[in-house]
């Protein structure tokens, strides 16, 4: 610091922090960051994926690589984004010690996987966001699956209706990052968070109590490991970085925002925990239902919008239910959604110097262009592949499956071998103030040697060295 910024600093005390917008503490920094991780990962993705893989084997592996890649990655990138007070790709110009290896690539990464996964993301958020309706209008209250499929492929193969729901999900999240991280983000997950997880425990009590439940309670908690391929182990650990928004700047973003008393491994721990607590709930939610009225729950991507709705329509008060059920779905996309547009805004205002305005405005503009071309691959583009995928899926796929472990690779990379134990330790005791030193140890070595290497292993899943 030279004399005029100390001279500043003594004026104006809270000069630097004040001028950027950031969490107000407490709560509010656990829930919107609970928020971003909470979303279809959880309620659509994770019952989908536990579901087509054979269960609590699946869900066993989930929760080790929540634990031991998840977990790491969350603190690393919280406090890269802290020390930097910067968005992803400023962090990494700004943390790394060698300005000639480009570190800030892993940033610019996050960036490109922020508009893939808004692209598809956004359209199965209009999907469920029109099953409200649906539900409401009793349409796929119908035990017959025919019924419900064609209803499904109705809705997604209509161009204009994929886009214009597509258009409306992203207005809203629009209009809420235009209110700011303090009074945008942080309040709508102070407000939404404890609504979805009420609506949720509604629908969990339900599917528990039905005739039947326990086949479904089997499924997800006693392991048969013999169903489980190389394949799954490997496609459950690209979940938990999916679920716990990392290894794209996301988590760096927000970390950015925190206050520098905050407790960020307890913080990451309690949002981790809080995810977990998010997909089982889902997972009580569902498969005590699909068991108790003899229902596979294999079906994939569309369990939740051709399989569940003829399980509700079979259990006393299922309308109800289901509506309960897609509205709670909804407001679950709201936080992921977002923490993926927060990333090009924070990085458009950091490095052009736009107001949050123009920033917004562009990402919302792009991301209605690049959204379309996942919103028509059920319709005009059904047709158009590249490596064998629609546009949809080659977003869900290289996103989940390379993006995010390459981004998260390097991260834990960056940490464990050029940001230091030195740094770390500084970072994460809160310049000595926590007496954490043994479990900020504990972190070191496994961000430096264990995450590192099982995230390969996720890597050479995702290019098919294991094969299918
Ligand atoms: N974690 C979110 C979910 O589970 C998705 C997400 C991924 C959000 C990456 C931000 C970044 O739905």
């Amino acid at each position: 610091m030279n004399a005029t910024e100390q001279l500043e600093l003594k004026v104006k005390p809270n000069a630097g922090v004040q001028l950027r917008d950031g969490f107000t503490g407490g709560l509010g920094v656990v829930l919107a960051t609970l928020g971003s991780a909470v979303g279809l990962g959880n309620i659509w993705k994770f019952p989908y994926l536990t579901g087509a893989n054979g269960g609590a084997a699946f869900l066993i592996v989930y929760l080790l690589s929540t634990l031991l890649v998840g977990l790491p990655v969350m603190i690393s990138e919280h406090m890269l984004g802290r020390e930097a007070r910067s968005e992803a790709v400023h962090a990494f110009l700004k943390l790394s010690p060698n300005k000639k290896i480009p570190w800030w690539l892993v940033g610019a990464s996050g960036v490109l996987a922020a508009f893939m996964i808004m692209a598809f993301y956004t359209e199965v958020a209009g999907w469920v966001f029109a099953y409200i309706f649906k539900a409401l209008g009793g349409g796929i209250f119908t035990t017959d699956p025919a019924v419900t499929e064609a209803a499904f492929v109705n809705l997604i193969s209509n161009p204009w209706l994929s886009l214009g729901i597509q258009w409306v999900v992203l207005a809203a999240i629009g209009l809420i990052i235009l209110q700011g991280v303090a009074k945008g983000i942080e309040k709508t997950a102070k407000r939404v968070m404890p609504v979805l997880f009420g609506l949720l425990l509604i629908v969990v009590v339900r599917s528990l109590t039905l005739d039947g439940a326990a086949a479904g309670l089997n499924f997800l908690f006693m392991p048969d490991f013999s169903k489980l391929t190389g394949a799954a182990i490997l496609t459950a650990m690209g979940l938990a970085f999916f679920k716990l928004s990392i290894g794209m700047g996301t988590m760096i973003t927000y970390g950015s925002y925190y206050g520098s008393e905050q407790n960020i491994p307890v913080n990451a721990a309690r949002v981790m925990l809080g995810d977990l607590l998010v997909s089982l709930l889902a997972g009580l939610a569902i498969f005590p239902a699909v068991f108790a009225y003899g229902v596979e729950p294999d079906a994939g991507p569309s369990l939740l919008f051709i399989t569940i709705p003829t399980v509700f329509a079979s259990m006393p008060f299922g309308h109800f239910f289901m509506v309960v059920f897609f509205l709670l779905t909804s407001l679950a996309a709201v936080g992921a959604m977002l923490s993926l547009v927060e990333v090009p805004v924070a990085f458009l205002t950091e490095k052009f110097t736009w107001s949050r305005k123009t920033a917004t405005l562009v990402v919302v503009f792009g991301l209605a262009v690049t959204g379309s071309l996942a919103a028509l691959s059920n319709s005009v583009l059904a047709d158009v592949k590249l490596l064998g995928f629609t546009f949809f899926d080659l977003f869900d796929y290289f996103s989940q499956n390379v993006l995010l472990p390459v981004g998260g690779l390097f991260i834990a990379l960056f940490v464990g071998w050029v940001f230091g134990w030195k740094k770390v330790e500084q970072a994460l005791t809160n310049r000595g103030a926590l007496k954490n030193t043994r479990l900020v140890r504990l972190f070191f070595l496994v961000t430096r040697f264990v995450t590192p290497v099982l995230v390969l292993l996720v890597l050479l899943n995702g290019f098919g060295v294991f094969g299918k």
